[in-house]
């Protein structure tokens, strides 16, 4: 099995397993995508890479290079996007909860937007932007209530969300209103995310129903920017359901905004989304060692596999009963005789994959986990202390190593006693 023109098994021979190994020309194909997609349908559109989905310096920077802008929720994410060379005007800040610490960073580093979630924080940042002499540009994230079909853990624009300000009850308008009023603030736009692992652009044109709603409440304001969030699914294994690519996404949401929203906003409105997971997932892979095969008592036939990474390194099994293609890296292509069930090797029960069917494998050998580019390394622990995984980036048949494995050291590192 090949990823970026690399052997695989080379590569977790080369820098150890489990490992994440990136796509590198892949990746960049997709950015490339969602731009050129974005801006035939809608002129003045506007892509951000929530870097949530996969945060490390490498990914900040080739978004960036690619002329994505980036959306962070933590000074760490900040922190990491400063590191890359993320021009500061490129930023927008989220959270639902920003600390104080966090706001002062984001303003005094000049963040492009600020993204106020609610009542509260239309007040911390006045406060905020006038200490440090500034005038801040902000969006107002609004919870237009839109129950979209995706896992219930994915939903974040549901009426009792936590995130985002009530348009229902008025919440939205009345920070409006107060973002509006306040000269420490440049309310430019509206924001929302429904969810993510969506398939349809039904829920954004819903969603676009319910802003211009709120717009008719807030007469002589006209926003110069509306941002849908990302969301945009990725299909998990050859079974999983159909998605569509970006090009869809681009002319159905572009298409909704010209027909519900396009005629509230400024005549030069800029429609801006920020996909994560479908930039990245199906660009990475994780590859993992073979620990130890043993036969099931119950099930004649059917083998026990543990591999030597798991729930720390990929937590989307557990958390969201997550399904990914699993191959062996010798023989991608062989479907084989064995079933197997897939463990981690985690004080746990921690069932991975059930009934992987693949060819004769054993100790030592190397099984690729795919489409694990999104919400897996982010998303890593260091339960039982086990050091994080590094991660390469492989192009044109060259690797890189771009982030570090953990070591023991690391793990001491904030040790006290
Ligand atoms: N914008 C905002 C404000 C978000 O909250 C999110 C994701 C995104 C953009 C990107 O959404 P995406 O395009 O990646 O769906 N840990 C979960 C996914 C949580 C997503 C949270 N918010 C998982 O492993 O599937």
């Amino acid at each position: 099995m090949r990823i970026g023109g690399c052997d695989a098994i080379d590569m977790a021979r080369q820098y150890g397993t489990p490992l994440y190994a990136y796509d590198e020309a892949g990746l960049r194909r997709t950015c490339r995508e969602y731009l050129t997609a974005f801006r035939a349908a809608w002129p003045r559109a506007h892509v951000a890479y929530a870097c949530k989905a996969f945060a490390t310096t490498a990914m900040l920077r080739l978004a960036s290079e690619e002329g994505l802008g980036i959306d962070a929720m933590s000074a760490g994410e900040l922190a990491l996007a400063r590191r890359a060379g993320v021009p500061a005007a490129d930023l927008t800040f989220h959270g639902v909860v920003k600390t104080g610490e966090e706001l002062e960073q984001a303003v005094a580093g000049g963040v492009g937007y600020v993204v106020i979630d609610s009542a509260e924080e239309v007040a911390d940042l006045i406060r905020v932007a006038a200490r440090l002499g500034r005038r801040q540009p902000v969006l107002l994230r609004v919870n237009p209530a839109v129950a979209v079909t995706t896992d219930p853990r994915y939903r974040t624009g549901d009426r009792d969300s936590k995130f985002g300000l009530c348009i229902a009850d008025g919440s939205a308008r009345r920070a409006a209103a107060q973002a509006l009023a306040a000269e420490q603030l440049r309310l430019d736009g509206v924001h929302f995310h429904l969810g993510s692992q969506l398939t349809s652009a039904q829920p954004y044109a819903e969603a676009m129903t319910a802003v211009a709603r709120l717009l008719a409440e807030i007469p002589g304001w006209r926003p110069s920017r509306v941002v849908v969030g990302g969301g945009m699914g990725v299909r998990y294994g050859d079974n999983g359901p159909a998605v569509p690519t970006p090009q869809r996404w681009a002319t159905s949401i572009a298409g909704a905004f010209r027909q519900r929203l396009a005629s509230h906003c400024a005549d030069d409105v800029i429609l801006g989304i920020e996909p994560g997971r479908s930039v990245v997932a199906e660009h990475g892979s994780t590859l993992y060692t073979v620990g130890t095969v043993k036969p099931s008592q119950e099930r004649p036939g059917v083998i026990i596999l543990v591999t030597d990474g798991g729930l720390s390194d990929n937590p989307r099994p557990l958390m969201y009963s997550a399904v990914h293609d699993v191959v062996a890296a010798a023989d991608p292509l062989e479907a084989g005789g064995y079933v197997a069930d897939i463990y981690g090797r985690h004080c746990e029960t921690d069932l991975l994959f059930a009934g992987v069917r693949l060819p004769r494998i054993g100790r030592g050998d190397i099984l690729v986990v795919r489409t694990t580019g999104a919400y897996t390394y982010c998303m890593a622990s260091n339960y039982n202390r086990f050091p994080r995984a590094a991660v390469v980036f492989a192009r044109d048949g060259m690797s890189r190593l771009v982030v570090r494995r953990e070591t023991t050291a690391d793990l001491l590192a904030t040790e006290l006693e």
